[in-house]
């Protein structure tokens, strides 16, 4: 599974201190395509429409096919598959993980901001769990360093799912499924029962859900795996300078920005990276979120204030490379977009059985 990293860490390191960090220079893609605007971008805004782009092959350079794990669950991945739908492991046996990254739908809610315990709602987007192993960070503000890391948070979370360690060892010790289940997946460990385990094998489970689809298709050679329409977006989306920022195998993922680098943003509340370092340089810095199935894990950004994905498409023209798209170019990046949208085996996202109760198994609990 290391290996998806190593692959990763190239592409953003061939892009890392020309293009990617700085947007106003030509990305790999950009640099090779024909157009001199999406070069001079983003402090040039060129008012007159520009002329639609013409899709070339060197424009592929600056994105990779996504891994194609087996799918095969091994006793961590199929313990952690149990783990992400256990309701129990919430205070009030109401909320697991997939009540806020919904397997069945894409890996979001569809809500500008989830629904936890007591109903409370917090202040950013749910992003998807699908293909979120690869990205370099977690969260929006990067303050986990992996998914197995990350996925201790929201159970200790008081808003999400308002649980501590000691409930969550007294819940699982209380079933022979789980002690049985935790014995196989950590043969080494003493007490193999622990919130970080839970963690460990609940990340073992996120990095099967990557959802290679058509464009991985198109890359490994199949030309018939996207229209020609797809691939105009595609151009339009290269040449207009998106992938300074939305590149890699999940078209983001990779590096933190400003959100509002070019135009401020109107919407300051979130600092975002700012309230992890203190860096005054971080002040409404975000993780660059995937793009891969972006056309159903909306609403969009980190406030999810965006519902519309070309709204989305002609905010981030604006204030990330400072220029006014035309609404068919809007239209065709959007139509690129739908191409990446996949999902993983059903066979692998399908609630699985969970284990019953005991009278040891501590009770809800509302409060
Ligand atoms: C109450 C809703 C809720 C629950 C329950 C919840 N999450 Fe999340 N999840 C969120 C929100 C909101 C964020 C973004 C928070 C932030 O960035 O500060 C997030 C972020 C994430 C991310 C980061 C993805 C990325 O691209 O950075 C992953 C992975 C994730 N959650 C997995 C899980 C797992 C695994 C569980 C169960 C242990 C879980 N979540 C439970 C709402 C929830
Ligand atoms: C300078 C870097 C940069 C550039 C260039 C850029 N983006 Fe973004 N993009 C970001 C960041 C950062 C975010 C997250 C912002 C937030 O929510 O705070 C984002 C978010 C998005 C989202 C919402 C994702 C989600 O899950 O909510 C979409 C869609 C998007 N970008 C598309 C595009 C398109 C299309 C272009 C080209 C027109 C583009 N971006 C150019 C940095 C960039």
């Amino acid at each position: 599974m290391r290996s998806h990293l190593l692959s990763f860490t190239l592409i953003a390191a061939a892009c890392a201190p020309t293009a990617c960090s700085k947007p106003s220079e030509s990305s790999p893609a950009t640099a090779t395509s024909t157009s001199a605007s999406a070069a001079n971008a983003p402090s040039a805004a060129s008012p007159s429409a520009p002329q639609a782009a013409a899709f070339a092959p060197s424009m592929l350079a600056a994105f990779a096919a996504l891994p194609a794990p087996s799918g095969a669950l091994d006793d961590k991945a199929s313990l952690g598959r149990m783990l992400y739908f256990e309701a129990r492991l919430s205070k009030n046996h109401d909320v697991s993980c997939n009540s806020c990254h919904k397997l069945d739908g894409f890996g979001v809610d569809g809500q500008a901001t989830s629904e936890g315990h007591k109903k409370q709602h917090g202040g950013r987007n749910a992003p998807t769990v699908f293909n979120a192993s690869l990205h370099f960070r977690q969260f929006w503000d990067g303050r986990a360093a992996d998914v197995e890391e990350q996925a201790t948070g929201p159970i200790a979370n008081p808003i999400e799912m308002a649980s501590d360690e000691p409930r969550v060892v007294a819940t699982l010790t209380s079933m022979p499924e789980y002690v049985a289940a935790f014995k196989k997946a950590f043969p080494e460990a003493k007490e193999p029962i622990s919130l970080k385990n839970v963690g460990v094998a609940i990340g073992a489970y996120e990095r099967l859900l990557v959802t290679p689809g058509r464009f991985d298709k198109y890359l490994a050679g199949d030309k018939a795996a996207l229209t020609a329409a797809e691939l105009e977006g595609l151009a339009t989306f290269s040449q207009t300078g998106c992938p300074a920022c939305h590149a890699g195998p999940t078209f983001g993922g990779a590096m933190y920005q400003k959100i509002g680098l070019v135009k401020p943003w109107p919407n300051a509340k979130d600092e975002g990276r700012f309230a992890v370092t203190k860096q005054d340089a971080d002040k409404l810095t975000f993780k660059v979120p995937s793009l891969r199935n972006i056309a159903k894990t909306g609403p969009y950004f980190h406030d999810g204030a965006t519902v519309a994905l070309a709204d989305a498409v002609r905010l981030m023209a604006r204030h990330q490379l400072g220029k006014e798209l035309a609404d068919d170019e809007v239209k065709r990046i959007v139509t690129f977009l739908e191409a990446l949208t996949a999902t993983p085996a059903p066979a692998l996202v399908a609630p699985p059985a969970l284990p019953k109760s005991t009278d040891k198994t501590p009770k809800p609990d509302p409060s």
